[in-house]
């Protein structure tokens, strides 16, 4: 990957699924740093992935979440359910947005998919939603309660 870069054909690379232990090993022969690695990060699972997001913040690499959007794709039904919807009528959006804006308060990038023109353009409004410390810590609770183990 190195060379693909060094030969222009990529602007940046990087890595994903790596734990603190993956990306320690990298660093040591790394003659180019990872610009990102992504990793799954919702609320059920930010305890267990917390430390790779601060090696990560400490080491310079960007985080970028994917499957941010499964407590509510694919786990609903969970403790994220109320704290979600009552944020989300708050703001007046969508709790899939409440996901991305707490996503980016974490300090990472969604990386998602969507087949709705509707909801792609709600995904990037999603960017100027900025939860309140309180909000957050509502989020980490609930997602604390319903872990992932
Ligand atoms: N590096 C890795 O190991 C790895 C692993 C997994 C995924 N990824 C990548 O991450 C990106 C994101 O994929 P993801 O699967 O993780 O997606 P995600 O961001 O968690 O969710 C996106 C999916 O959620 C659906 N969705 C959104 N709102 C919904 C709602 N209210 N109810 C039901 N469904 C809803 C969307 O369907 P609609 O089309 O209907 O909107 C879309 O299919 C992809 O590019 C994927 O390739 C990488």
């Amino acid at each position: 990957m190195e060379k693909v870069q060094n030969d222009g054909l990529a602007k940046s690379i990087g890595i994903s699924n790596f734990g603190v232990q993956d990306m320690e090993t990298l660093m040591v022969s790394a003659q180019i740093k990872p610009t990102v690695n992504q990793i799954l990060l919702h609320p059920y699972v930010y305890r267990r992935q917390k430390p790779i997001l601060d090696y990560a913040a400490k080491n310079g690499i960007i985080i970028e979440a994917y499957s941010a959007l499964i407590p509510i794709t694919t786990a609903p039904g969970g403790p994220l359910d109320k704290p979600l919807n009552e944020i989300a009528a708050k703001f007046g959006v969508t709790p899939e947005q409440i996901l991305m804006a707490w996503t980016k308060a974490k300090g990472a990038v969604v990386v998602t998919t969507s087949s709705k023109k509707a909801r792609l353009e709600g995904y990037i409004a999603a960017g100027d939603i900025t939860l309140s410390p309180e909000d957050i810590a509502a989020i980490d609770d609930a997602g604390a309660l319903g872990e992932e183990k």
